[in-house]
């Protein structure tokens, strides 16, 4: 069995020293790090005592002739898996939900505030009814945060009693997001707490300095321990919290590790359970793992209002936090901020952003519009084409899903004329975006078109429409909010469907088909030039034409 995780130092920043309590302490941002040396390892702190559960180790265990003839001692109920989650009654060396060797656990009872815990038999107390009318109504006021992006994505604010997950990859913004909010809100007037779990107070007034809210009234909690930082912080009347991260922190009675899938459920349940009985809005920050384990914060999304996910291009300083759920405003809204030396600032002109510029007269680059949460973003498709050495040429697609990609490229072979068989394909989208709609259809389709032949579409000009498997080019929706934005970053034309409505500024061709589009800018008829590797090495055998 895996020991339980030591209690860092700074967890005891302010507390006298011995002085057994299960409220976690409170820490001035302004004050930590600079006046304070981080104390000794405190050793005195009793197990936490309100959800402490019997505590077992290996050497505890029962063991009766191997792992498979174990008996599960009378206390406990069963062997859970601190990896997965996998629970079993008897004890095995290898767990059968994620095959990881020595993870299972005995646990005991469940603890205290979950519905396992009750008895059964035991009397609830009656629940009230209330009557929908006389349920009030939407009167609190959001707490805006000041960054334009995040308060575009959050839906105008934070709603006081929310819970906000916002997760993302390691490394991509979280924290530094989170205390640029904390500090705005503190310096607003609200009371604001952080849980740093992940960092020392010290560091965190190290990120502060370089953001520049090293002043902010916020205030830090160290203390790993989850119930005794959420009590410190209901004595203290916060108005938000932020807890970053919720795999640092520490539900005390569970067996398992923080960070596992037993100990996230539970935080969840308990930090739901604070923001909804103190009106305290929470942000809680949560790792993506890269394989999409279980141990992600993918288990708390059906339990929070908000979930946020931090994205980031390829090695780029762009950072795209999209909405997933929300239960006080949009989904799928996109906020844009850039990674800069002093944090992160939010973009406002989002298309340029998008629009990376390219040398005059490159093929292969088609722009296009797409709605992206509440607002329009130009993005350019860019694709490229060369001779496949393959038997079966790659086709790699960036920001565009692989199979729409291959739809795409079947439509042009057989309703544009333009075949791409023999070639390697690589298509991508311009700041990392992911295409969710097919209104870029065109666009792929003409880029693509315009990198097998490698000739420019004409310059200043966009794309859109959605494709049919025939060949027909189909509306799309909001295409005049499309259209404004693109001639406000100042193109001169578009392609567009058939039935489309005039907007100032903007050249319209409207087009039925793919093949009406590829003519109208002077793609269609032309030899496919591309030869591929394995025909070219045969073919002067062969007597045959290259270029055919
Ligand atoms: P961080 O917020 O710690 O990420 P997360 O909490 O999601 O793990 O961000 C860490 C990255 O951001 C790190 O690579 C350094 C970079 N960074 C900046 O570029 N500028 C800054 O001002 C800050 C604070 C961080
Ligand atoms: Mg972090």
């Amino acid at each position: 069995m895996r020991s339980r995780p030591a209690r860092p130092s700074t967890a005891r920043a302010t507390s006298p020293a011995g002085s057994p309590s299960s409220t976690g302490s409170i820490s001035p941002l302004r004050s930590a790090g600079t006046t304070r040396k981080p104390p000794a390892l405190s050793t005195s702190r009793p197990a936490f005592a309100p959800n402490s559960a019997p505590q077992t180790s290996s050497s505890s265990r029962p063991d009766a002739g191997g792992p498979y003839t174990r008996r599960v001692p009378r206390t406990e109920r069963g062997y859970r898996c601190s990896s997965c989650g996998w629970t079993t009654v008897a004890y095995v060396g290898r767990c059968p939900g994620c095959q990881a060797w020595n993870t299972l656990e005995p646990f005991a009872e469940a603890p205290r505030g979950t519905a396992a815990s009750r008895r059964p038999g035991a009397a609830a107390p009656a629940a009230s009814l209330v009557r929908l009318g006389d349920v009030e109504g939407d009167t609190a006021e959001r707490h805006a945060t000041a960054i334009p992006e995040f308060d575009r994505v959050l839906g105008g604010g934070i709603v006081p009693g929310s819970l906000i997950l916002v997760g993302g990859d390691p490394g991509i913004g979280k924290s530094t997001l989170m205390l640029q909010a904390a500090a705005s809100l503190a310096r607003g007037g609200l009371r604001v707490a952080c849980i740093c779990g992940e960092e020392s107070p010290r560091q965190v007034r190290m990120r502060a300095e370089r953001l520049g809210v090293a002043d902010a009234p916020v205030d830090l909690i160290a203390d790993p321990s989850l119930d005794a930082a959420l009590a410190a912080a209901e004595s203290a009347g916060v108005d938000v919290l932020v807890v970053d991260s919720i795999q640092s922190v520490t539900v005390e009675g569970l067996e398992s590790r923080a960070g596992g899938p037993a100990q996230l459920a539970e935080a969840g349940a308990r930090l739901l359970a604070f923001a909804k009985g103190t009106g305290t809005a929470t942000l809680v920050t949560g790792h993506v793992t890269k394989g999409g384990e279980v141990a992600g914060p993918k288990l708390l999304e059906h339990l929070v209002d908000v979930v946020l996910y931090f994205e980031s291009a390829e090695g780029g300083v762009l950072r795209l936090l999209r909405a997933v759920k929300n239960r006080f405003g949009a989904t799928d809204e996109l906020g844009l901020f850039e990674m800069t030396g002093a944090g992160l600032q939010s973009v406002e002109n989002a298309s340029a952003a998008f629009l990376a510029p390219h040398a005059p007269g490159a093929s292969g680059c088609a722009i296009t519009a797409v709605i992206e949460g509440s607002r329009p973003l130009a993005v350019e498709v860019q694709a490229l084409a060369v001779p496949s050495a393959l038997a079966a040429p790659r086709r790699i697609a960036a920001g565009i899903e692989p199979a729409r990609l291959h739809l795409l490229l079947a439509v042009l072979a057989r309703r544009g004329g333009i075949p791409a068989g023999a070639l390697d394909i690589v298509a991508s989208v311009s700041g990392g975006l992911r295409l969710r709609d097919t209104s870029a259809d065109l666009a792929i389709c003409l880029a693509l078109a315009s990198a097998i032949h490698d000739r420019p579409l004409p310059a200043g000009t966009a794309f859109l429409g959605e494709l049919a498997l025939s060949g027909a080019v189909r509306p799309v929706h909001q295409a005049n909010r499309r259209l404004a934005e693109l001639a406000r970053l100042g193109l001169r034309g578009a392609v567009v469907p058939a039935g489309t409505a005039a907007v100032e500024g903007l050249q319209l061709t409207r087009v039925a088909s793919l093949a009406d589009a590829l003519e109208r800018v002077g793609l269609s008829g032309l030899p496919v030039r591309a030869v591929p590797h394995h025909d070219a090495l045969q073919q002067p055998q062969r007597g045959e034409q290259a270029d055919q």
